[in-house]
């Protein structure tokens, strides 16, 4: 199909599902509507396929109502909507060192309005200690916001005892699942979740521009919608709608991002979350043991599979993670993100900043025979730096 090795699914992951490509062109020659403008049958079918995505993401994590899941444009839309329309100044909120910036700046923005900002360090490898966020939540602590899996070493926070210790707070916590729903089973409900946001373009296999945000019934009463606008329904109200999910969605949706987004996430059910996280850290595994005799490379992140994702960074001792890129592109047709992810702080805390590490990412496309190959890139890479 194509000659490219794509390691760089952590970023966005292709190829994607055929079906979900198809949906996107049937949407276009056949529907093309605005959803639930309109009372015409081709509205209303656009609008059917609104509810059957949210009925796909509600299945596929767990949620029993639709409504409780919001579309965005992708996971920084969500965390937006979420840190900015819940926290007021005064508020005191807890995060980690391992955080994107799609957290990170916009709590440095609202740190500038009065928002107490708390930022736990993790260890070398990307772990997080739950005791030290118990023993930083204050009286005026209103929100945790953690990620679930670092995209700079793949390490899994523990966000079930952070759920426990929000509950016995009163705190509301925040996932930012952008690398891990689709790739490691969440179920909101089981799981008791407050806030879990998502991208469409991940994990998920959809494409880019989709996204949103699980939210347990009752909190988005507390978080103040970022925009107000048409929404197609109340429509005799200049008031924006409160009731969900129109209390943040306005104006026209991606539908026909949606419309593939739908398909992508049922092929993702139907493979089953437990097989793709069962066959990711299986290539994962196969790598690290493949380079885990090579002197010259550095790998981030923990020794324990189960508590990784399939993200891997590394370095090559005495070149620079971008040469190392370029190369793999280059000369071996190996696609990876060098540099520093949109994540300085995970990288501080790694001691890997400010010139990051080159980033595998493997996905439910790719094969042990890639991982071989790019294996045998690496060990040609080390050795013949050398010379
Ligand atoms: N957040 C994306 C990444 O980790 C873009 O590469």
């Amino acid at each position: 199909m194509h000659s490219y090795i794509y390691f760089d699914n952590p970023a966005t992951s292709w190829p994607k599902p055929d079906c979900m490509i198809e949906a996107m062109i049937a949407f276009n020659k056949t529907v093309g509507a605005n959803p639930g403008r309109s009372a015409h049958r081709l509205s209303i079918e656009a609008a059917r396929i609104l509810f059957d995505t949210r009925e796909a993401i509600a299945s596929l994590i767990g949620a029993d109502d639709p409504e409780t899941i919001v579309f965005t444009r992708n996971a920084t839309e969500g965390l937006n909507i979420i840190l900015h329309g819940l926290l007021k100044s005064g508020d005191h909120v807890i995060t980690t060192s391992m955080e994107h910036n799609s957290v990170m700046r916009p709590l440095r923005a609202l740190e500038r309005e009065g928002i107490e900002l708390t930022v736990i360090p993790c260890s070398r490898d990307g772990e997080i200690d739950p005791d030290d966020i118990s023993r930083a939540i204050k009286k005026n602590t209103t929100l945790i916001v953690t990620t679930h899996a670092s995209n700079v070493t793949g390490t899994i926070m523990p966000v079930d005892e952070i759920i426990k210790i929000a509950r016995r707070n009163g705190i509301i916590y925040c996932i930012d699942g952008a690398q891990t729903v689709g790739s490691v089973k969440i179920d909101v409900k089981k799981q008791d979740l407050d806030i879990l946001v998502f991208t469409g373009h991940k994990s998920l296999y959809g494409p880019q521009g989709t996204g949103g945000f699980y939210i347990k019934k009752g909190i988005e009463k507390r978080i103040k919608p970022l925009e107000q606008g048409g929404t197609g329904s109340r429509s005799e109200f200049e008031e924006h709608p409160d009731f969900m999910p129109d209390r943040f969605e306005s104006g026209t949706p991606n539908t026909i991002g949606l419309a593939g987004l739908c398909a992508s996430v049922k092929y993702i059910d139907r493979m089953g979350i437990e097989n793709i996280r069962e066959k990711e850290l299986k290539l994962t595994k196969l790598f690290l043991e493949g380079i885990s005799s090579m002197k010259d490379i550095r790998v981030f992140g923990v020794d324990d599979i189960n508590r990784r994702i399939a993200v891997v960074s590394f370095n090559v001792f005495g070149m620079t993670p971008s040469d190392v890129s370029y190369i793999l592109d280059r000369k071996f047709n190996i696609l990876s993100r060098p540099g520093l992810h949109c994540a300085p702080s995970a990288h501080r805390t790694i001691g890997s900043f400010p010139e990051g590490t080159v980033r595998f990412g493997f996905g439910i496309f790719n094969t042990e025979e890639e991982i071989g190959f790019a294996i045998k890139a690496l060990e040609k890479i080390t050795t013949g730096h050398k010379k």
